[in-house]
């Protein structure tokens, strides 16, 4: 019997492109590409969608500031996210913007629904909004500081709306949130979910606006029953995870991904991913994700890193000083996400020097250079040696069974105590006293391997050139098996990281 393919759908939010890409965003972006081609190696087919999110009066305004026309501002800064994502070596399965024409089409279609279903309505709305949020905030959730009401994650000034709205029929749904969110253990870490069913349970799901006046928003979708309306932000974007998957194009496509759909989502955006975002996909008849995967803030100084605060260190900042293999392992070497992480470049630049260059980069240069000189570059299958191969297992089950919770920075600890363990391993051996030290360095190359194949999801481009010194294959984890390879053919390895001062 055939098996069928494992499969796994992994989304980020989509950015909105207003500024240039900095490291919050890539934070999540690295994350989900991690997880990916974690996913690849361990056997399934992944779809990995990214992108940015186009509409709204937070674009429109930035346009404006910048005296292009909308579409002409959001091509180019869209453009700088898809060039950030190359260059730190993201491989998504497509890159989704809002403005895509089968995107527009698909929220077209499905608020067409929704009015047919009656469970949309005309009414009024007032209340104070924050436009980098793209959302309001009621008494009692926003900062009030000096007689000013100041929005709880930019401590901007909210502006007063008050204005003619579409209603959707959200408050129906509280109990069906609720009852996803207590039994179906859908978000990860644990911890966050409380926070959503405590103002599920006190305060229950409201109405929502889920348009505005055309006169004040103008850059958005359309809405299809009334040409003075375009589409609220925040429900135009929570579709793009549909359009991604092809939802009313194929059906067979849509059907074979949605249920694995993981969204990566900072912990600011979880009641849209949620509250709102399962409710929706009710409406339309549509089985909530699988998992919401949530993470905390990178912060510089102690605030979120964000332009509105004025602390961004942007993707290209940071690619001058580091390749893009040592943005994505710091990334996910402080990436712990119940907690925010503290970003600074002292502290990355410890981990290169220490754990990059000093354990990884030593390990690879060292048995490259004694296979040539002792073994003339070859390195024949000799008998194992069981120590070597369990510090091989061991690594390679533990940082398996991290990943399965998203514990980044534990799995790559995980990963370097087999670096570690090698090297000490070649100390306590000493192949260089010996005159064919074969075994030892079979033993230890092929721990390499298993190292290397671990490491590649984290550091992709670096694996591949260590892969490339030992001519071995990165390979899947179910295939990696102690002791299969015949021979290395070892050439002179580069120094893959040099230290800084
Ligand atoms: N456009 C919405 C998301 C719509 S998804 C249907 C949005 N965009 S955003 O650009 O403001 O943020 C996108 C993601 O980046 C969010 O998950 C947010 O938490 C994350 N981050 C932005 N700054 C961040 C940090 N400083 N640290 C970690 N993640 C941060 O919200």
């Amino acid at each position: 019997m055939v098996r069928a393919m494992r499969v796994f759908y992994v989304t980020t939010p989509i950015y909105y492109p207003n500024a240039e890409p900095h490291i919050g965003h890539a934070y999540t972006t690295v994350m989900a590409d991690v997880i990916a081609r974690w996913m690849k190696l361990e056997g399934f087919e992944v779809f990995f969608l990214t992108g940015t999110d186009e509409h709204g009066l937070k674009l429109q305004r930035a346009a404006e500031e910048k005296g292009l026309r909308p579409k002409e501002f959001v091509d180019l800064m869209s453009g700088k996210f898809k060039e950030a994502w190359v260059k730190l070596n993201i491989e998504y399965s497509r890159f989704i913007r809002t403005t895509d024409a089968d995107h527009e089409e698909l929220v077209k279609r499905v608020m067409k629904e929704l009015w047919d279903k009656g469970l949309i309505y005309k009414g009024s709305y007032s209340g104070w909004y924050c436009t980098s949020c793209e959302r309001f905030y009621d008494e009692g959730e926003y900062v009030e500081e000096g007689g000013k009401r100041l929005c709880p994650v930019h401590l901007k000034e909210l502006e007063w709306f008050e204005e003619e709205t579409y209603f959707l029929k959200f408050s129906q749904f509280t109990d069906y949130v609720l009852k996803v969110l207590k039994e179906n253990d859908v978000v990860t870490p644990k911890e966050y979910a409380r926070e959503v069913v405590s103002k599920l349970e006190s305060q229950g799901l409201k109405d929502l606006s889920i348009t505005r006046p055309k006169s004040r928003v103008s850059w958005g979708v359309e809405a299809p029953w009334d040409p003075n309306h375009t589409i609220y932000v925040w429900i135009d974007a929570l579709l793009n995870y549909l359009t991604g998957v092809k939802y009313y194009e194929d059906r067979g496509f849509f059907r074979k991904f949605w249920g694995s759909a993981h969204h990566i989502v900072g912990k600011d955006i979880l009641w849209f991913h949620t509250a709102i975002w399962f409710s929706l996909l009710k409406m339309i008849g549509v089985e909530p994700p699988k998992k919401v995967i949530v993470h905390g803030f990178i912060l510089t100084r102690g605030r979120k890193m964000s332009k509105s605060t004025g602390n961004v260190i942007t993707v290209d900042d940071l690619l001058k000083e580091f390749n893009a293999d040592v943005v994505r392992y710091y990334l996910m070497r402080i990436a712990t996400l119940d907690k925010d992480a503290e970003f600074s470049l002292d502290n990355m630049k410890e981990a290169y020097n220490s754990e990059l260059a000093d354990t990884l980069g030593n390990l690879v240069r060292r048995l490259s250079v004694l296979a040539i000189k002792k073994l003339g570059g070859e390195v024949p299958r000799s008998g194992v040696d069981t120590e070597v191969k369990e510090a091989a297992e061991k690594s390679l089950n533990d940082a398996r069974a991290e990943m399965k919770n998203f514990r980044f920075s534990v799995a790559t600890v995980k990963i370097f105590d087999l670096f570690r363990f090698l090297n000490a391993y070649m100390n306590r051996t000493e192949p260089w006293r010996k005159e064919k030290p074969t075994y030892e360095l079979y033993n230890s190359i092929e721990a390499l391997r298993f190292g290397t194949s671990m490491l590649w999801p984290f550091m992709p481009k670096t694996a591949e050139r260590i892969a490339k010194v030992f001519s071995f294959n990165i390979a899947g984890f179910s295939d990696l098996k102690f002791g299969s390879t015949e021979k290395f053919v070892v050439t002179e390895a580069p120094i893959l990281f040099r230290k800084k001062s």
